[in-house]
């Protein structure tokens, strides 16, 4: 019998897991794949809403840094979310879950408007919930919309789905001795500008003392393994 720790969690998933290899667009195989394991943890009972970036079609810093006007580019980022959210949504229907796709910003005849009680509601009623578009506004992340949608819904928890085992004293890709957290309180994070999610999605969670797990996507079973309450990767928390 399967006891999750968690009854309704906020996965967090980068737009760049959606992409195979080289980073950009959308993998057929990685987005049904993820879909697959995402519908068995719901299939168990896990109430899943999701916040997914959009950072394997367009990054809105990055074109900032060259020169584009920062809002604008913000909002074209929020656009490649929400062709991921549906992209998404097509996957996770193939695997048999109900899902609904609400966005932060209107576009009636694409997806329905973000209310937070109608999301409650589509999580009661079994429905995967993946929001879009981030917070709606520019200069915020899609980790800090994870961090307040998970508090709008009351998730008890961000799964941020990363790379990488946990989270590492250094960046465990350019430095092979770098050391990997258990668990970590906010303020450390935040002290050691360790790279997880921005300060403002860090800090929101540290106010609200929403515990973060991450933990790696690529291992196939991982999401339902952090959902069960095993100790893998890292949690961040009061
Ligand atoms: P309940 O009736 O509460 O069980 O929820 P429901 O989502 O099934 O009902 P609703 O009639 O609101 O939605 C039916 C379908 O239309 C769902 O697939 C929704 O995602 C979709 N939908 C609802 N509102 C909108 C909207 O404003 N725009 C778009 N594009 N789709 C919508």
């Amino acid at each position: 019998m399967f006891k999750p720790k968690y009854k309704r969690i906020l996965l967090k998933l980068s737009g760049e897991a959606l992409a195979a290899e080289t980073g950009f667009g959308i993998n057929p195989q990685t987005i049904q794949s993820i879909a697959k394991e995402v519908a068995e943890v719901h299939a168990l009972g896990v109430q899943v809403g999701i916040v997914i970036g959009g950072g394997n079609i367009f990054r809105g810093i990055a074109a900032s840094a060259h020169g584009m006007d920062r809002s604008s580019s913000d909002y074209m980022g929020m656009l490649a979310t929400c062709i991921n959210g549906l992209a998404l949504q097509d996957a996770l229907e193939k695997e048999g879950a109900q899902t609904r796709v609400q966005t932060a910003i209107a576009m009636a005849e694409i997806a329905e408007p973000y209310i937070r009680r109608k999301a409650i509601r589509h999580l009661e009623k079994g429905r995967i919930v993946i929001f879009v578009a981030g917070t709606g506004n520019p200069y915020f992340t899609t980790d800090t919309a994870a961090a307040l949608r998970a508090m709008e819904i009351n998730a008890e928890a961000i799964l941020k789905a990363t790379k990488v085992d946990g989270i590492y004293d250094s960046d465990p890709v350019k430095n092979p001795n770098a050391k990997k957290y258990d668990r970590l309180n906010y303020i450390d994070v935040l002290n050691q500008q360790l790279k997880v999610m921005d300060s403002t999605a860090i800090s929101l969670c540290m106010d609200n003392e929403l515990p973060i797990v991450t933990f790696n996507l690529k291992v196939s079973g991982n999401i339902r393994r952090v959902v069960a309450g095993e100790a893998i990767g890292t949690i961040v928390e009061p």
